[in-house]
Parts: C-alpha cells; structure tokens; sequence
C-alpha cells in the first residue's frame, strides 16, 4: 500500500513542528533557571584599562542620617574610583590633557614624567595612572606624610622626594621643591625626558573636570532632584565644578551648596562672614601643620584658583571638630557599613547641621555628600583616634552630635 502524499507532508510538519517546541521549552527552562540561579548578577562589560574605571561612581542613600533627618541623605562614592578617591578624576584629566598636547608621551623608552607635590590622595591617584598609561610619577612630599600613603605610593614605584614640613614661601616646601625638580628635568638639554606638573590647587582643568562629570553624574542619579550639596574644599575643585555644572549650567538656583570644614581652616569664615581666618590660626596658637585638624584632605588657609572661580556658587558653610568627625565615623562604620575617611565624616556632620538650622526635620529634602576616600586610608590616625573613643562617648543617637 503506498502511502499517501499529503499524510507524509502532515507527518513531516508534526514532527518538524513538535521538535520545534520540546526545543523551545527546553531554551525557555534553561533560561528560567539562569535568571534563577543568580538574579543579582549583572556584570560591567569589559574594559581595556584601570583608567577605563575613573568616574561613574555610585550613589547609596544613607538609611541612618535620612531617618534621623526625615529627609533623603544620599552619598556619592567617591572612593569607588580604582586609586580610591575623586582625585583619580582630575590626575586623569591633567595627565589626558598633557598628553594631547604632546607635552609629555607615553611608552617611550625613557619615561615622561609627572610631577606634583602632595600629601594626599592625588600622589596615589597620579601613580596609578602613570603606570596604567606608561609614564613615571615623581611626587614631592612633607616626610611626615602617614606611613600607609608613603607605602601605597612606593608599591606604585612612584619616585619620591621627602621634604621637610615648611610654609608655602620657603623654596624647600615640598610643592615649590617639586615644581624645581619638574623645571630642571625640562631645562636639561642632555635628557630627553619631559615633565609637567600637575598643580592641583591652581589648575583650572581640577573644577573642570568635576563640571564634566562628577556634576552631570549627581544630576542624572537624582534625577535632576537635589535640595543640597555638600563637600568639603581641599583645592575646592570638587565643590567648584559640580555646583557650577548644578547651579549655572542645570539652573539649580535654589539649590544649597555647603563647604564642610574642619577646624583650623579658614573657609566658614570666608562664606560666613567673608574673611579667610581662624581663631586656631592666631599667631602663636598655631602648630606644626597647615591646618590643625585630624582630617585629612581637606581645610586651608588661602583661596586657590579652583575656589576662586566657582565661589559665587557656594552659599554655607559648618565648622566641625574633630571630637565630631569622630563619633560621625564611628556612627556611620555602625549603622550603615559606611567606612569611610575623615573628610567624608565632617560631611555627614554638616548634614546634620544643615537640616538643623534650617528646621528641614521631616521636610523629605534630597541632601547629597560627598564620601571622599576609605577609613583604610586614615588607620594610622584619624581612625586610630576613632577606635580609642570610649563606649560612652559614641552617640547612641545623632540627637547627641
Ligand atoms: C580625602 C579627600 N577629601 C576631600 C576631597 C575634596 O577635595 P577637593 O576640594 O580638592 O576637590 C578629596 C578629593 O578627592 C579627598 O581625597
């Protein structure tokens, strides 16, 4: 008997057609149990360089502070950046910049190099990038600069100067020291390497790069929704640039911008009352450093370019000591997992302090800070000092600030 034409046909769509469908509940299963096993997993694409990591950083409300406050308290995870700070920003843009001008080039085989004298996160920030980008870093710095920053410099092969701590007008200080040793490289005609020098307090390109991106970054996160701004000024282009880019170019006008200072600095007199002093400055009372605080990063006693340009937009200002930048890291370690250093405490301090004088309990106010760098980068001291609080002194709330 010879089968007929259209029941092979018929046979053959059934079967094509029931394979078709084991196939795709097979692809939908395994794809139902993918998503399962691991709803979390989201991974960033790949990147070709450490560089490639600068900038975008999070934003994690502070569950404490905003129940505390009865406003939304957000901050901006700085130290997420790969050298650990919002320094990794402005290193990058300066050296960027000096590359496209072809003041110094990368990956020759005697290497360029890049200057600056700092203390502080920038020396880590430049370090990193040189290396990243194949270049040599060169930092200046007071030799009694903490060991755990002198360490990460030297694991970064940065060459490094230690100088003795002097004022801004001795020659030997440790910026005026780098910017002679940048100089004397370029006037040697016998060596082929070139230098710049960063100048993180007067280089305008520091707020700028802030406006570009930290500023446009905060918007997008808040949706364009944000009451107040607080950071604290060690060249001031942080604050600068992002509320510039908030106020000017996003027309924020209402927005509050806040400087957070230590003690011994002098910027909440400068925008308080308009004069640059404080009383731990008088003559006589002042000791050895620059600004006489336990934090680190920011706080100083002179007005440089960066603070200058952007000044009209910076309306307050807390001063804040460092008994409570202490408890405020202690506090914020405690009940939300935020570890952080000095710099970022006094700006929870002024969070604080912001939505008291202005009666803001309760009003639902979108409020942003700064978190600058990890508590691991203040071991040696300010949490040293943090870890030998007695139990009675930390704040069993922030009534007690
Ligand atoms: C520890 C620390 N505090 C504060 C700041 C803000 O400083 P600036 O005014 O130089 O932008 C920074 C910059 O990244 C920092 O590293």
């Amino acid at each position: 008997m010879t089968t007929q034409p259209y029941i092979v046909f018929w046979k053959g769509t059934f079967i094509v057609s029931a394979a078709a469908a084991v196939y795709t509940l097979y692809k939908l299963r395994t794809s139902i149990k993918k998503s399962n096993s691991n709803p979390k997993v989201n991974p960033p694409k790949i990147i070709n360089n450490i560089t490639d990591l600068i900038g975008n950083t999070p934003i994690v409300k502070v569950e404490s502070l905003s129940s505390y406050t009865g406003c939304e308290v957000f901050c901006k995870m700085e130290l997420q950046n790969p050298g650990g700070s919002a320094k990794d920003r402005v290193a990058l843009k300066v050296i960027q910049d000096a590359i496209d001008r072809k003041a110094i080039i990368p990956h020759k085989e005697r290497k360029d190099l890049v200057f600056e004298g700092t203390s502080g996160s920038t020396g880590i920030s430049i370090a990193l990038i040189c290396n990243a980008l194949g270049l040599q870093s060169y930092i200046t710095l007071p030799d009694d600069t903490s060991l755990e920053k002198l360490k990460l410099l030297e694991s970064f092969g940065a060459l490094i100067k230690k100088v003795k701590p002097a004022s801004i007008v001795d020659p030997d200080q440790y910026v005026n020291s780098c910017i002679e040793s940048c100089n004397k490289i370029n006037d040697d005609k016998n060596d082929d390497r070139r230098g710049i020098f960063v100048d993180q307090f007067e280089n305008e390109l520091n707020w700028k790069v802030h406006f570009e991106t930290t500023g446009p970054e905060i918007f997008e996160q808040m949706d364009g929704k944000i009451d107040c701004f607080i950071s604290g000024v060690g060249t001031g282009g942080t604050i600068g640039g992002v509320a510039r880019y908030l106020k000017a170019e996003k027309k924020l006008r209402n927005i509050d911008v806040v400087v957070a200072d230590p003690q011994g600095s002098g910027f909440f007199n400068r925008i308080r009352f308009g004069v640059m002093y404080d009383q731990l400055e008088k003559e006589g009372s002042r000791r050895r450093h620059q600004v006489d605080t336990l934090v680190e990063g920011v706080g100083l006693n002179r007005i440089t370019q960066n603070f200058h340009e952007n000044e009209k937009y910076v309306n307050l200002a807390y001063r804040i000591k460092d008994i409570e930048a202490l408890k405020m890291a202690r506090w914020l370690s405690n009940n939300d997992g935020l570890f952080v250093g000095s710099s970022s405490c006094i700006n929870a301090c002024s969070v604080v302090r912001y939505v008291e004088e202005f009666g803001l309990q309760n009003s639902g106010k979108r409020i942003v800070f700064v978190a600058c760098d990890s508590g691991s980068r203040h071991l040696s001291k300010f949490w040293k000092e943090a870890l030998a609080l007695k139990e009675e002194e930390l704040m069993s709330t922030l009534d007690e600030l």
